[in-house]
């Protein structure tokens, strides 16, 4: 380890606060978040059993009975749903010697021989459950968590109380259509912790959208390199070269708090239009109603049909027989939105309204922190990202991708988490190329010659704030200080 590594809000500097991003400050830090033992021992002991984090879709566990494992670095939590609709959840232990309840194995055991197999395990899952029976010694437990039998409990003699013999339980909400949970019995509400990045996406009503595709793999780099790849379009230029040809892609990023979000910009100030900070907006060329479709097109087909719905496309496609020629860019896009608002209506997908500036505030993708991003749309979100720690390996990560959108009612497609090694068959040529990033973002930062991170404070500030509340939850350890 070079200096780099060694730099910390004591040694070299003070810590940036949300002020200092907001003016864009310079900043660095060194490779002790995405390499060092001891600082994934902090995550584990000061993050993970800290934080509000998403475990699933609700559509997921959809009748009472319902039940499935989350597991996060050394942390395992049972997730059900109660006979009333609501969500519990409680640590996977059983409270005599420690065994796990539902065993969560690394992979997938043969049906036939109970011999581990080559596909790695997800998440363990199951329905119409009534209570769940411990495999060492039968301790039984009902789906509030309490103990229900116990084996010879005369042997200790009143000792064996209520409190001491049930599941412990971890606190569970929901928002957006998503299950959360925090180990934490102290912790802030789930919608304290969303804050404004909530308030906002609410109007996208991500509750109302289903899983159109899902995604998983095991991939050689820490989380957070695997989350930052993700964060910024400030790479396209470099990774995904040939989308230049369809679209400008500079562009500005802000934190709001905890999270953050990027949206395009123009580099010119004088030639910005209004409500094209997301993915509505008119491509480069001459026509719009021709570069409209072409960019949109592009997109969606290259990233695995992502930030875009077929309809979107479709009506895109229309543009250059229903409107004139010299039609402006920002007429063009009105006529792009309402067709296709129309067609949605027709096939039963009723548009939420949103007003211009929440749509001009809420940009193009959100990161929230620390291992979430959503690309968001009007029906979709899109491509959305979620990481997690692989064990004890700080080399390696559980990279989740998925795309959500809205379906006439029932005519959602039957969805699993697929386990996809990172190939262009499996995830399109865009996503290929940005793992082709990660696995050598991770190899390159060990080198002794890297000075440590200099992230672009307009355009990669959600990489910057990711680092910054990282700090905070971890007493300073990889915090970003101030460039001179
Ligand atoms: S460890 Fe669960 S019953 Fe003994
Ligand atoms: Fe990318």
């Amino acid at each position: 380890m070079n200096e780099m590594s060694k730099i910390g809000p004591n040694e070299s500097g003070e810590n940036i606060t949300a002020e200092d991003m907001d003016r864009e400050v310079r900043v660095t830090y060194g490779r002790e978040a995405f390499m060092s033992p001891e600082y994934l021992d902090a995550e584990k002991r000061l993050l993970w059993p800290k934080i509000w984090q998403m475990v699933e879709r609700e559509t997921d566990l959809p009748n009472p009975g319902d039940w499935m494992t989350y597991d996060v670095a050394d942390e395992s939590v049972i997730v059900l749903r109660k006979d009333d609709g609501t969500f519990k959840a409680f640590h996977n232990v059983c409270p005599h010697r420690g065994r796990q309840l539902v065993s969560v194995p690394d992979m997938i055991p043969d049906p036939v021989t109970s011999v581990s197999g080559a596909k790695p395990v997800h998440s363990v899952r199951g329905n119409n459950r009534k209570n769940f029976i411990c495999g060492f010694h039968g301790w039984t437990f009902d789906l509030d968590g309490n103990n229900t039998y116990i084996l010879d409990p005369q042997d200790w003699h009143g000792s064996l109380t209520p409190e001491r013999t049930c599941l412990s339980e971890v606190k569970v909400d929901t928002w957006g259509g998503y299950i959360y949970i925090n180990i934490d019995p102290d912790a802030c509400s789930l919608k304290e912790w969303m804050g404004r990045a909530g308030e906002i996406l609410d109007h996208f009503e991500l509750d109302k959208m289903r899983y159109k595709w899902r995604q998983w793999a095991i991939y050689p780099c820490n989380w957070k390199v695997a989350i930052e790849a993700f964060l910024e379009p400030y790479h396209i230029p470099g990774t995904h070269t040939q989308l230049l040809a369809y679209g400008e892609y500079y562009s500005k990023s802000k934190q709001y708090g905890l999270h953050s979000v990027s949206s395009y910009d123009t580099r010119d100030a004088a030639l910005k239009m209004p409500e094209a900070s997301g993915t509505v907006r008119v491509g480069k060329g001459e026509d719009p109603r021709i570069s409209t479709y072409e960019l949109i097109r592009e997109n969606y087909e290259t990233v695995n049909f992502t930030a875009s719905t077929e309809t979107l496309v479709n009506a895109a496609k229309r543009l250059v027989d229903e409107l004139p020629e010299g039609v402006s860019p920002a007429e063009c896009i009105a006529h792009w939105l309402a067709s296709a608002k129309a067609d949605d209506a027709a096939r039963g997908v009723i548009w939420p309204e949103i007003p211009p500036e929440v749509q001009d505030e809420s940009g193009l993708a959100w990161g929230l922190w620390p291992n979430q991003n959503i690309l968001h749309g009007v029906t979709f979100a899109s491509p959305c990202y979620r990481v997690r720690p692989h064990g004890d390996d700080p080399n390696k990560c559980i990279f989740e991708a998925y795309a959500l959108e809205r379906y006439p009612e029932g005519e959602e497609p039957k969805t699993e988490w697929v386990y996809a090694e990172p190939t262009p068959e499996n995830w399109g040529p865009v996503l290929e190329q940005d793992f082709a990033n990660m696995e050598f973002v991770h190899k390159g930062m060990k080198s002794s010659g890297w000075r440590g991170a200099i992230p672009n404070p307009h355009q990669e500030q959600k990489v910057i704030n990711l680092h910054r509340n990282l700090a905070d939850w971890l007493e300073g350890r990889g915090a970003p200080v101030k460039l001179p």
